[in-house]
């Protein structure tokens, strides 16, 4: 006898759903974002991934991938929810408010602003690339939300519909530019996916504008795809990777994977020396505490030299000078507890100077990072400084 037919739960409860795991994520905590997840359905903005992989898919916290370039990098997506959320309930976001997204994508993160705002505030999203666009207009159309997409290149904001009292750009970007800054009403808030070493992990900061200034509130970590400089102007690659991969059958597993600019400037045959370290057995040093993932990984991104720094979110480290040692953290699921390290030692040390440095700064996390960013006379792009509050 065949299994019954599991029923899949419509789209209402699936909103609940999720909703409740954000909120025991600590993602979503304000009444006005709850509602609006509850009140727009994800599928509408995804409706060829509904159709194709159902309502589920629509509801699980993930991000999904709605378009690539010609070489598969991914060139817009619905990003994940618990992000979503987390990134609107930084933005402090009040009934009333004006506010520019940059980036429309699917037009989902749109229709939650305008809600969240209601019919009294203005929500205006640009998005470069027209097809997108449209699909954006859609999927707001047919939930009839009042936020509004235009079509053009974001970095420009959208001055005719300013001052807005929030911008959120959710595509990643190293600098920030003046038309944000004068686009912002004194006081309001800017939040962007910061680029600070391409590929690695982004510090997604809130500024608030004061007068010539623009100073971070509160930082999350994520990883953006960036900001593009023209409709299907290719996306930057990502920085070169090393990488070797085990496939029996239909499993596959990951052996070793290293990326970073520091490889650039290895030749061909001590990038394939590290590689073969990097599959050896490695030395551990256990260092005798728990140091939270993000906060150390955001802290090594920020401080490890650049001609050093490899890895990403799942694995970083660093490598010796020439390429003949490699140290990475290593640990548990939240946690960093120890370093593993191949070939020479120089790599170890510089790592654990970089530990050191952390602890006694007193081992500051994202909100303790401070960012200031400045606009010069006459120069091109904004001044972005980092520094390490407590
Ligand atoms: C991660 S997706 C946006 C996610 C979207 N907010 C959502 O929730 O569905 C980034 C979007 O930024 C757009 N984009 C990239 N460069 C841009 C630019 N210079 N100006 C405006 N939009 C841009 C991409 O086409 C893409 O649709």
């Amino acid at each position: 006898m065949p299994a019954p037919a599991r029923r899949v739960p419509g789209s209402a409860r699936l909103r609940r759903q999720l909703v409740e795991q954000l909120e025991s994520n600590g993602c979503l905590t304000s009444p006005g974002v709850r509602r609006a997840f509850l009140a727009v359905p994800r599928e509408r903005f995804l409706p060829e991934i509904s159709k194709r992989e159902g309502l589920e898919r629509v509801y699980q916290n993930q991000a999904i991938v709605t378009a690539h370039d010609e070489r598969g990098i991914p060139t817009s997506s619905s990003s994940q929810p618990s992000m979503m959320a987390s990134m609107l309930e930084q933005l402090d976001l009040r009934p009333g408010q004006r506010v520019l997204e940059v980036g429309a994508g699917t037009g989902y993160n749109a229709a939650l602003l305008a809600k969240i705002v209601g019919a009294r505030g203005r929500v205006i999203s640009v998005e470069l690339d027209a097809a997108t666009a449209r699909g954006a207009r859609r999927g707001l159309a047919s939930v009839k939300s009042r936020a509004k997409v235009v079509r053009g290149d974001g970095r420009e904001g959208w001055p005719r519909l300013g001052p807005y009292d929030r911008i959120i750009v959710t595509a990643s970007t190293p600098t920030v530019t003046r038309a944000w800054h004068e686009q912002l009403s004194e006081g309001g808030l800017l939040e962007l996916p910061l680029v600070h070493r391409p590929g690695q992990v982004q510090a997604i900061v809130t500024l608030r504008k004061q007068a010539q200034a623009l100073r971070s509130e509160a930082v999350l970590y994520g990883g953006f795809m960036p900001l593009r400089d023209a409709p299907g102007a290719p996306v930057a690659p990502p920085p070169p990777s090393l990488g070797a991969t085990e496939r029996i059958g239909d499993q596959s597993r990951s052996l070793a994977q290293l990326s970073g600019e520091a490889l650039r400037r290895l030749s061909a045959a001590r990038r394939q020396r590290l590689l073969s370290l990097a599959l050896s057995e490695p030395r551990t040093h256990e260092l005798g505490l728990r140091a939270p993932r993000p906060a150390l990984n955001l802290y090594l991104m920020i401080e490890a030299p650049e001609d050093r720094l490899v890895g990403g979110w799942a694995r970083i480290g660093v490598i010796g000078e020439n390429g003949d040692g490699l140290a990475l953290m290593a640990g548990g699921a939240s946690t960093f507890t120890r370093i593993e390290s191949y070939g020479d030692s120089d790599a170890e040390r510089v790592l654990l100077s970089l530990i050191e440095g952390w602890k006694q700064r007193g081992r500051p996390a994202g909100h303790d990072l401070r960012v200031e960013v400045g606009f010069p006379p006459g120069a091109a792009s904004s001044d972005v400084r980092l520094s390490w509050g407590s």
